[in-house]
């Protein structure tokens, strides 16, 4: 199959990267800004069309949570807009469109793992515009499967785990917010799930439909962060606050767990726990 990988320079688009090097039964096309802007329809339609795509996995957003406040107009761009033109130019081709949206869709006032099914109620721009893009492609897409997933870290990029190793490196302290849970997921974990239904899908069907996906288990960021300096090995002091204590700009989903036995039972996928992953990242972490 021909599949095309959109942001494939961020986290998960760069794990996928690494991953298709093993796979030789697909021919993968990466792009991202920016020789493929997902927002212009003429660039995704002539490029699908150059090398015949039959499925697209949408890597590419806007992920500045707390930017996104402000820079309204873009973030709706990218991440309503742009799903929406992939959708439309998967219509035209038939193909399959795998978009990966968020936990922040969810206003985190429940108090048991969120189903896909829920109700959502998404706190802030960036949860609204991913919210937006998911509806987009369930009106457009003749076929697509819809993934969330949460507090996603890899080797590449900038996130959560890269930060506390630095911080945890020059600082002998640090504060981190106790009140907010959720499940930590390492992207390249989410990769092998997303490798393993493209291998499974059936190209004669056609989808509809939205799943959660998250490492296993539940942290707060103040165990997430713990967690970090001890397999870091870092002597750092963590000590929980509350959010009221570190004001952001966008609100957050307080409780962010996900339900994730669709996503298990639909396509066989194997979960790892969030702390087992985690020391798999760090090992695999460039040394100095
Ligand atoms: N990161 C998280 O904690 C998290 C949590 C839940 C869900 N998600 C979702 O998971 C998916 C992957 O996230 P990620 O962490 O891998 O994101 P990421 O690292 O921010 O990567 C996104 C990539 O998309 C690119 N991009 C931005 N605008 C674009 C456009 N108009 N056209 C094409 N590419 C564009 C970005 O380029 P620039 O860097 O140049 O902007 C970047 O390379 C996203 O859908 C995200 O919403 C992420």
């Amino acid at each position: 199959m021909n599949i095309l990988v959109t942001g494939s320079r961020g986290q998960l688009g760069s794990e996928l990267q690494e991953r298709s090097v093993l796979c030789d039964n697909h021919r993968f096309f990466f792009y991202d800004l920016p020789d493929l802007d997902i927002t212009d329809r003429y660039q995704v339609e002539s490029l699908c069309r150059d090398h015949d795509i039959e499925v697209i996995v949408n890597c590419a957003a806007y992920t500045a949570v707390d930017k996104a406040e402000t820079d309204t107009v873009l973030a709706f761009k990218v991440n309503r807009d742009g799903p929406a033109v992939l959708a439309e130019c998967a219509k035209v081709r038939n193909a399959l469109l795998l978009h990966l949206s968020t936990d922040y869709v969810f206003d985190g006032t429940s108090s048991t793992p969120y189903r896909e099914s829920d109700p959502v109620a998404p706190l802030g721009v960036y949860g609204r515009s991913k919210w937006e893009g998911e509806e987009r492609i369930r009106q457009i897409a003749p076929s697509y499967l819809i993934i969330r997933t949460s507090w996603l870290y890899s080797i590449y990029g900038v996130n959560f785990v890269k930060t506390m190793l630095r911080l945890g490196s020059e600082r002998p302290e640090l504060r981190v917010v106790v009140d907010q849970i959720g499940t930590p997921t390492w992207a390249a974990d989410l990769a092998a799930a997303i490798m393993s239904i493209i291998d499974q899908h059936d190209r004669d069907s056609s989808y509809a439909a939205t799943f959660h996906y998250s490492n296993e288990g539940v942290a707060s960021w103040y165990d997430f962060a713990r967690a970090v300096m001890e397999l870091g090995g870092l002597p750092c002091q963590v000590l929980p606050i509350e959010s009221a204590e570190y004001p952001q700009i966008a609100p957050r989903p307080k409780y962010s767990i996900m339900n994730k036995s669709s996503i298990k039972k639909e396509w066989a996928i194997d979960i790892p726990c969030w702390r087992d992953s985690l020391v798999a990242m760090i090992q695999h972490l460039p040394k100095g």
